[in-house]
């Protein structure tokens, strides 16, 4: 029971890496604010469902405002709209910043002050292989995921200042059998598996495990770091 009375907010809960987490927290003992845009499809003890799109300030703020105390925040929310640079729309360009980088902006300002004031937190973001290595197509995506590495380095000094115990995270993985693959071509997917040491993709419940280590005091001495989970890819 590594998460015993720790209360955990994760955003994008409803399915994919999201619902994997949850319901490794949950095992580890862990009360859960699951936050979605959807309703959550699953019911499970320990699990309070939030429809909140985190891109809504306003929404977000206020859906805060009656929470008192969360030690662990994962941003998991995020979204794809993928095409070559000259390709891409205004709209495609502006709604991943928005989901994927504004989002985590909304949620951090409340809760890693809450933290610092609680005195501690474990804060993890979900960035991606394509932040570490850029990619074909994704640079509206990759310019969020690698935003997650300066933002998550500059709160894990700004959040453990006065003493506070708040450590700032993030995951980097690689393609991990999840919705968000869809819109990916088989042949490209298998291509994906072939460059990687293990020679396969990643399941969510191998993420979860590592959001696992680093809200737990398993980590206690990790911060401003970043855990790549890709199977030893690159792209
Ligand atoms: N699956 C992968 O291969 C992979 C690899 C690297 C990084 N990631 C990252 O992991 C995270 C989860 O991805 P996934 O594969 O589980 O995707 P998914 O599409 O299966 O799930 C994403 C969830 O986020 C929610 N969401 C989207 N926009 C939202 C908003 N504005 N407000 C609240 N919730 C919102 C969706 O409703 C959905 O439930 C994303 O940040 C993604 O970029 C995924």
């Amino acid at each position: 029971m590594r998460l015993e009375n720790k209360v955990a907010m994760v955003t994008g809960a409803a399915k994919g890496l999201g619902e994997s987490i949850v319901r490794r927290y949950v095992e580890e003992g862990a009360k859960v604010i699951a936050v979605d845009m959807t309703p959550l499809t699953y019911e499970l003890d320990n699990v309070t469902g939030y429809v909140v799109d985190v891109t809504d300030r306003q929404a977000v703020s206020d859906f805060i405002k009656d929470i008192e105390k969360v030690d662990i925040l994962v941003n998991n929310a995020g979204i794809t709209r993928d095409a070559l640079v000259q390709k891409m729309t205004d709209d495609m360009w502006d709604k991943v910043i928005d989901v994927n980088l504004n989002g985590v902006y909304n949620l951090v300002k409340h809760v890693g002050p809450m933290m610092m004031k609680n005195g501690n937190g474990s804060i993890i973001s979900i960035a991606s292989v394509v932040g570490e290595f850029g990619n074909i197509g994704q640079s509206n995506y990759a310019a969020t995921k690698s935003a997650l590495y300066g933002l998550s380095k500059t709160w894990a000094k700004e959040f453990s200042r006065k003493g506070a115990n708040v450590r700032v995270n993030t995951i980097s993985p690689g393609y991990i059998m999840t919705d968000i693959l869809k819109t990916i071509p088989q042949e490209l997917l298998d291509k994906f598996a072939k460059m990687t040491m293990l020679g396969r993709l990643g399941e969510p419940e191998e993420i979860a495990n590592a959001a696992l280590f680093l809200a737990s005091d398993e980590s206690s001495y990790i911060t401003g770091h970043n855990l790549s989970a890709n199977g030893g890819m690159r792209l």
